[in-house]
């Protein structure tokens, strides 16, 4: 991601002397500095692409935002009318920039941003320049956050050599590293009055995703790269625990449908365990923890053991998986809404709390978990209650990985076709209209 033009211009034409050049245009480079902008005054003058872009910034950091232009992009606006900045809309006039602590001037119109920034420069207010970055006496560095570490850069030696490209891929670069472990800062630890923080480190519930390792949050997979302890599930992101470093433990919960588990209070158990020897834990989960995940039971156990615990919510195979085959849940004009359904136990089972007979009669889309061995009884409970048999199905096995595939039948012929293509857990299964729409 390249800097926006704001910064950008590193060859301005040389033109008459500026009545403001001085010492800093001797080639030095500029120096960094965290201004505290919080309630205080910033005039922007122009209210296009790049105050758009510079906007949540200022507005993140609290300043006093007065935008002066006669016009706005639909996003700007949006801002001024959630009363995130005052916006008056007019040109540039001298005296706009009075009480300004800090300035942004970025209009399309040359003779007007001049004019602003000589303002700014006799009044001794700092001002980022979108046309010419020589005569400004401020650049935006490319900047990023991380966990309360603000990344910013500024690359080149002075204006004429300042390489915005340069700048953010830096950015990136060391943004990554930081997300993903590899720059090993030590996190502050220490606690406002100075100590050292006491009791265990709070677990942390990571919803990893459908599969694809790619798909893992950022702060998911940040406290894998930090993790002593990992606890995984047989869905989820297995491919990233090839790349823990060979210390970390990982315990497998292996909880596979309708074989061998490791039964949840062993799982709730060692989680305390690591967790009270001090040891970073990482219990990590397929889709969402707190979807058909038990995630909420492992926090209560933890809450039990007097073990903090943090949840990281991740992407569900509910929505994902589908998606990754090319369905949505909803579209515009075929259905307004999706209903996600555990299809563990069979329609009549004594154990469900699902409504079949409700479920039948809505237009929307179902979307079943868990139920690729029930799918037959489940088809003939809706088909019971009254939905057509005609309504499109589709199973999709192991969504979001190498090996997906996906399976089309209808209400009435989806048990059948399910067992002679043999599709096996884990399968998302989609009924409604909505399994049609990307075949054209
Ligand atoms: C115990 S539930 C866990 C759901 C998970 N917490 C989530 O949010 O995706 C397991 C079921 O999720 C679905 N599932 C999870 N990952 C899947 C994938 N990659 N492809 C297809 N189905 C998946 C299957 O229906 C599987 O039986």
């Amino acid at each position: 991601m390249a800097e926006p033009h704001d910064d950008a211009p590193r060859h301005p034409s040389p033109g008459p002397a500026r009545a403001h050049e001085g010492p800093h245009d001797a080639g030095h480079p500029a120096y960094p500095v965290g201004l505290r902008l919080a309630g205080r005054r910033v005039v922007v003058i122009g209210g296009g692409q790049v105050a758009q872009r510079r906007l949540p910034a200022l507005i993140a950091a609290g300043a006093d935002i007065v935008l002066v232009s006669p016009s706005a992009t639909p996003s700007v606006e949006a801002m001024a009318t959630a009363g995130e900045l005052r916006w008056e809309r007019r040109r540039y006039a001298e005296g706009d920039l009075a009480d300004a602590w800090y300035a942004l001037v970025a209009t399309g119109d040359a003779a007007a941003n001049a004019a602003a920034s000589a303002e700014a420069e006799r009044g001794r207010t700092w001002c980022v320049r979108s046309d010419d970055a020589e005569a400004a006496t401020a650049w935006t560095p490319a900047t990023g956050r991380d966990e309360g570490v603000t990344v910013a850069v500024l690359a080149g030696r002075d204006a004429r050599h300042r390489d915005p490209r340069r700048s953010a891929a830096i950015r990136d670069a060391v943004l990554e590293g930081l997300r993903d472990g590899t720059i090993g800062a030590a996190r502050e630890q220490a606690t406002d009055d100075g100590a050292a923080p006491t009791g265990p480190v709070p677990v942390a519930l990571v919803g990893g995703g459908p599969g694809d390792p790619d798909l893992i949050t950022v702060r998911g997979r940040r406290l894998l790269a930090a993790a002593d302890v990992v606890i995984a599930d047989r869905l989820g992101p297995r491919d990233l625990l090839d790349e823990l470093p060979p210390h970390v433990e990982v315990i497998d919960a292996a909880k596979i449908p309708y074989g061998r588990a490791m039964a949840q209070d062993a799982i709730n158990a060692a989680l305390v365990e690591h967790a009270r020897a001090g040891k970073a834990v990482v219990r990590l989960k397929g889709g969402d923890p707190f979807v058909f995940g038990r995630g909420m039971e492992e926090a209560q156990a933890l809450a039990e053991a007097g073990i903090p615990c943090t949840v990281v919510p991740g992407i569900s195979s509910t929505i994902s998986v589908p998606g990754a085959a090319g369905i949505p849940v909803t579209h515009r004009g075929v259905a307004h809404e999706f209903t996600v359904v555990s299809g563990h136990v069979a329609p009549g089972d004594a154990r469900s709390l699902v409504d079949w007979a409700a479920l039948a009669r809505l237009t929307g889309t179902l979307v079943v978990l868990m139920g690729v061995d029930k799918i037959g009884a489940i088809a003939a409970a809706l088909i019971g209650h009254g939905k057509d048999p005609a309504t499109p199905v589709a199973l999709v096995q192991e969504g979001t990985t190498a090996a997906q595939r996906r399976v089309d039948a209808t209400l009435a012929t989806v048990g059948a076709t399910a067992r002679a293509e043999a599709v096996r857990p884990p399968a998302v299964i989609v009924i409604g209209d909505v399994v049609a729409v990307g075949k054209g």
